[in-house]
């Protein structure tokens, strides 16, 4: 199982879609629907043991609920060992460093370890160094890679039975992506990503919530919501990062919803096959309604389930890559 595609990849980490070729991009997508399949077993075990044997490390220095379980699943599914780091009672408290902390875990023969920092750049530091396959699960608002490879996949899934292709990619498809675009590393994985795979995305919020020369990412940039939202294939709903905000932004949560918030009623701009999605945590009845996050339209959950087969596809490209 598992073996197409494999044979190209090189790569020994994940740190960002910006680094990622096309061709990259679509060898994890195309290798996930096997692993969807894994996980949708009625009998038998959801299991494969292609990573028996390997131990997978889960080093979150942030909050997180989908990224870190779906990174734990997803190394079960493939049968690695796998080891939590608490990192509230780890020596980083008494003022040990990444690099030392990871020389330490690879001394225990570590084969991935998964990051997730406030500091931008913290994966990337620790891959150059060291020998463990290292992946990015997020890094201060820089990027969130397989955020976007598992929205891409499930965007891709959409077009598919939307369009009744079996085949279809994300060239042309139309993405919107709404809110706090400045402090998110979501918004900008996606970016790469979407470009990438041949998708045209506009961008709107606030203007003191979009980066200044987003546009040169080659996406639209947008204020207005309405404008945002006409033609679109898909409505992509960012969270307020109250926590990485330094000053207000905008004058009030009050203001946002009114003139920000994906609700029943703002969602009649986009066409009626356009699908709402959101990488979560959502901040219910600020960004999205919880009407439109639990309605007809939302693929959120869809996402979640993605989440964990995408992930078991890069985890199974970086460590049974052809050895070269
Ligand atoms: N989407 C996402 O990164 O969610 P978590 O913060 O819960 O991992």
């Amino acid at each position: 199982m598992a073996e197409q595609g494999i044979r190209l990849w090189s790569r020994k980490d994940l740190v960002a879609i910006e680094d990622l070729s096309r061709s990259e991009i679509e060898m994890i997508l195309d290798l996930a629907p096997q692993f969807v399949a894994v996980s949708q077993r009625e009998s038998g075990i959801k299991k494969v043991p292609l990573l028996q044997g390997r131990l997978v490390v889960n080093w979150f220095f942030e909050p997180s609920t989908r990224t870190r379980t779906s990174f734990e699943l997803a190394a079960k599914r493939l049968s690695a060992d796998t080891l939590t780091m608490n990192v509230a009672v780890s020596s980083a408290k008494k003022g040990e460093t990444l690099h030392d902390t990871l020389y330490n875990i690879e001394a225990m023969h570590s084969d991935i370890v998964v990051i997730r920092h406030s500091y931008a750049g913290a994966a990337k530091i620790l891959a150059d160094r060291h020998p463990s396959s290292v992946i990015n699960a997020g890094d201060g608002a820089h990027e969130h890679p397989t955020q976007a490879l598992l929205d891409a996949f499930t965007m891709r899934q959409h077009i598919r039975r939307l369009r009744q292709e079996e085949n279809a990619g994300l060239d042309g498809v139309r993405v919107a992506i709404i809110g706090d675009i400045a402090h998110s590393r979501v918004a900008r994985s996606n970016i790469w990503c979407l470009k990438k795979l041949g998708a045209s995305v506009t961008v709107c919020g606030p203007s003191t919530l979009l980066p200044v020369e987003i546009e040169k990412m080659g996406v639209r940039v947008t204020t207005k919501l309405r404008e945002a939202l006409e033609d679109v294939d898909v409505v992509y709903v960012l969270r307020i990062q109250l926590e990485r905000q330094q000053k207000c932004l905008f004058p009030s949560l009050r203001e946002y919803v009114r003139l920000f918030r994906i609700d029943e009623e703002s969602l009649k701009a986009a066409p009626d096959h356009a699908i709402v999605m959101h990488p979560g945590p959502i901040n219910r009845d600020v960004e999205l309604s919880a009407s439109v996050a639990d309605g007809p339209r939302n693929v959120i959950l869809e996402q979640v389930s993605n989440g964990v087969a995408v992930r078991m596809a890069v985890m199974h490209l970086l460590v049974n890559k052809p050895q070269g």
